[in-house]
């Protein structure tokens, strides 16, 4: 017997296996409103559980999503304070839910400038989390992609590779995604068309989405539009096309 297709308008090729986010957009949606930037913030990680839910419905397995960056280490501390708060909350109120859904947390970026509190709670949900497989969460925060090369470059040298054993392999190894495959599809939401420091090395041959939508808006139509554009792309990595 066949198996029932729950998605029949997409073939599962057309669906991404890993799909990363830039989550942009929060300041502007508040200031819109005449709120201040905090209450973007809010309502930008309010989004997330339900976005999540949304991606792992539709077949995708790999969620990485952009929540601070070291450049936004230059915002007001006010701000900062604001994020790594929300932060504490998002995994204060989803963990044992994302637990139940068996997602697996990966945190992506440094701890080492995070508050105690935070450190903490991000190394004890990746940890409980660990042996869950239906799904997997990535959270950058802290996170920077020419950091992240510097480290991978300082841990080869610290173990003497030699030079004929540098490689894309070696390299990627040692970088926070290590193991986890390059995103298929990167979204941006915010209208900005920009990569700002994400992903740079495992962003080479992913398929971008720019949409205008403000994160904190961003929603089920925005998710099915960025899939179907996805389905339409023809990825080449650099070959002849069939
Ligand atoms: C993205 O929203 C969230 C973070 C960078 C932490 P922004 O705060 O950058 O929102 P805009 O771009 O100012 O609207
Ligand atoms: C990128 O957004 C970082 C995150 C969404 C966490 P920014 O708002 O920091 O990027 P720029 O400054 O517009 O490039
Ligand atoms: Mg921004």
């Amino acid at each position: 017997m066949q198996a029932a297709q729950t998605y029949p308008s997409h073939n599962v090729e057309h669906i991404p296996y890993h799909v990363a986010i830039i989550m942009d957009g929060n300041g502007r949606w508040a200031n819109i409103r005449k709120l201040n930037r905090t209450e973007g913030h809010q309502k930008g990680a309010k989004a997330i559980p339900s976005i999540v839910k949304a991606f792992g419905k539709r077949g995708v397995k790999m969620l990485t999503l952009f929540g601070f960056s070291t450049e936004n280490w230059g915002r007001p501390k006010s701000e900062i304070d604001a994020i790594f708060g929300l932060a504490k909350d998002f995994i204060d109120e989803h963990l044992e839910e994302l637990h139940q859904a068996d997602v697996k947390l990966n945190h992506l970026g440094s701890t080492e400038k995070l508050p105690y509190w935070l450190k903490k709670r991000v190394q004890h949900a990746v940890q409980k989390t660990s042996n869950n497989s239906a799904m997997t969460l990535n959270i950058a925060f802290n996170y920077g992609g020419r950091a992240d090369i510097i480290s991978a470059i300082k841990q080869l040298i610290e173990e003497e590779i030699a030079t004929n054993e540098i490689t894309e392999r070696s390299i990627s190894n040692r970088l926070a995604t290590a193991g986890l495959p390059d995103p298929d599809l990167l979204i941006r939401t915010g209208g900005e068309n920009r990569l700002s420091n994400f992903l740079v090395w495992e962003a080479t041959y992913t398929e971008y989405y720019f949409t205008e939508t403000l994160w904190p808006d961003f929603g089920p139509s925005d998710i099915e539009k960025a899939i179907t554009e996805y389905g339409k792309r023809q990825r080449r990595f650099g070959l002849v096309a069939d």
